[in-house]
């Protein structure tokens, strides 16, 4: 069967809300939590919509939450990790900006949940349970079938236990010419232990290749909880030369069971002209030395835009000293933007954050990355403290990049800049 691009983009807005969380529908947002919440009336259509897509059976999550008895099992633990807003794993700060795959708890689902769990963590009336949520086959192509699958070179055994350092694969492509690429999943091979893909493209041309060393350019898509799929819209792309190859690179978390995974990209051609390329650049800063036992080193990364864009989406990424992020727009007129804070930053949770309005950036602006990073006994993550720590690949050396997804704009989204300026004079 094959989609046509109109369908793959309806498919797509219907799974929007099937696979990404997304901000909560208008009623859950206000309102005062019941006091008594019972598990089939209040809690899991809260479950259902903002916890299973990583917590049931073959998932990311270290347990299911699809029954009353999964879900109560857990209840202590449940109430530590939405008290302190651990979980959903979600990391930006809600004052800065609107991401449309924002799994953020609105206050209502999140008294909820609470007051379910304080209330003893009832189970109520069965006939007041929210239809059972379906979830799509992990197998199935989403985007419809695609042109071509790139595959990881050899399968992998991820261990029992223990932690896996991230692992690469480079894998060259085989296309007769240049590609448009319209749409992008990456397929995980064992779901219940691949944390998360990352994939980078070496271009053949190495001269004019981003410089893929240790990601700070090159990012070409990605495989995160709940959200594997790219669809550009019509007339937009990303560009795939010929002999280009794919890096995947791929963090295990082993869940007490030895698992096989060969993990792939799917990708749909353009059948259209592709007029707005889309990309992914970076900022980056590789000149750094944090002190150690430092608890808030601060290191700046710039991105000069040399073209009008509009920006889509953020990627911050550090290594385990990470504690926090922020991306500023600074346009050529003295005017500036705040785009996203993330004040607790976790390593193990490469979030994408997906705006929700996309931002015209016009040519000359700059975007500043603030990145800190906590090289003292006080974080967690830290390996030594007592290391002077500099930019490096390894894990335990450090990051600092910010990645951005852009497009060009269109003659439409263009004028309405040029029109919000002239009301502002
Ligand atoms: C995007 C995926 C994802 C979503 C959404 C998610 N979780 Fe989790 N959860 C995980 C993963 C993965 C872990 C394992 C620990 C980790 O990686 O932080 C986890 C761990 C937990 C734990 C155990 C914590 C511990 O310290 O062992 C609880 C409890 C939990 N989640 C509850 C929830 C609840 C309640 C929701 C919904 C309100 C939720 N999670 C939503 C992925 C998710």
């Amino acid at each position: 069967m094959r989609f046509s691009i109109a369908g793959s983009l309806l498919l797509l807005c219907t799974l929007a809300g099937v696979v990404r969380a997304g901000d909560p529908p208008e009623a859950a947002k206000s309102g005062k939590a019941p006091a008594k919440p019972t598990y089939y009336e209040h809690v899991a259509p809260i479950v259902q919509e903002r916890c299973q897509v990583c917590h049931r059976k073959g998932a990311v999550g270290p347990f299911s939450m699809t029954t009353y008895k999964e879900t109560a099992g857990w209840a202590a633990m449940i109430e530590e990790v939405v008290e302190t807003r651990r979980m959903p794993p979600w990391h930006a700060d809600p004052k800065v900006n609107s991401f449309k795959n924002s799994r953020r708890l609105s206050d209502l689902e999140r008294d909820t949940i609470l007051n379910w769990v304080k209330a003893g963590a009832p189970k109520g009336d069965k006939a007041k349970a929210p239809p059972k949520k379906t979830w799509p086959d992990p197998k199935a192509w989403r985007i419809g079938t695609p042109d071509a699958i790139v595959e990881m070179p050899e399968s992998f055994t991820v261990p029992a236990t223990g932690v896996v350092p991230y692992q690469y694969w480079e894998v060259k492509t085989d296309f007769e010419s240049d590609k448009w690429i319209q749409g992008i999943e990456v397929q995980i091979g064992a779901t219940q232990v691949v944390h998360h893909v990352l994939i980078f493209v070496h271009y053949p041309n190495r001269r004019r290749s981003p410089r893929v060393r240790g990601g700070l350019q090159g990012y070409f898509a990605s495989a995160l909880p709940g959200d594997s799929i790219e669809l550009f819209p019509e007339g937009s792309g990303k560009w795939l030369p010929k002999g280009s190859s794919l890096v995947f690179q791929v963090h295990y978390t082993p869940d007490g069971t030895k698992r096989v995974d060969r993990s792939k990209i799917g990708l749909k051609f353009a059948t259209t002209k592709v007029e707005r390329r889309v990309q992914t650049v970076a900022l980056n800063q590789t000149r750094f030395s944090i002190p150690a036992g430092e608890p808030n080193h601060v290191v700046r990364g710039t991105y000069v835009f040399k073209e009008d864009k509009m920006l889509l989406a953020m990627l911050p990424h550090m290594h385990l000293r990470g504690k926090g992020f922020r991306y500023l727009l600074r346009r050529p007129d003295g005017s500036s933007l705040a785009l996203l804070s993330v004040p607790r930053y976790d390593f193990n949770w490469q979030n994408a954050y997906r705006l929700k309005n996309p931002v015209f950036v016009p040519k000359g602006s700059k975007v500043i990355g603030v990145a800190t990073f906590d090289n003292s006994d006080q974080n967690p993550a830290n390996p030594d403290p007592t290391k002077t720590v500099r930019f490096g690949e390894q894990t335990w050396d450090e990051m600092m990049i910010g990645y951005m997804n852009v497009v060009d704009p269109t003659e439409s989204q263009r004028a309405a800049y040029a029109k919000q300026q002239q009301t502002q004079k």
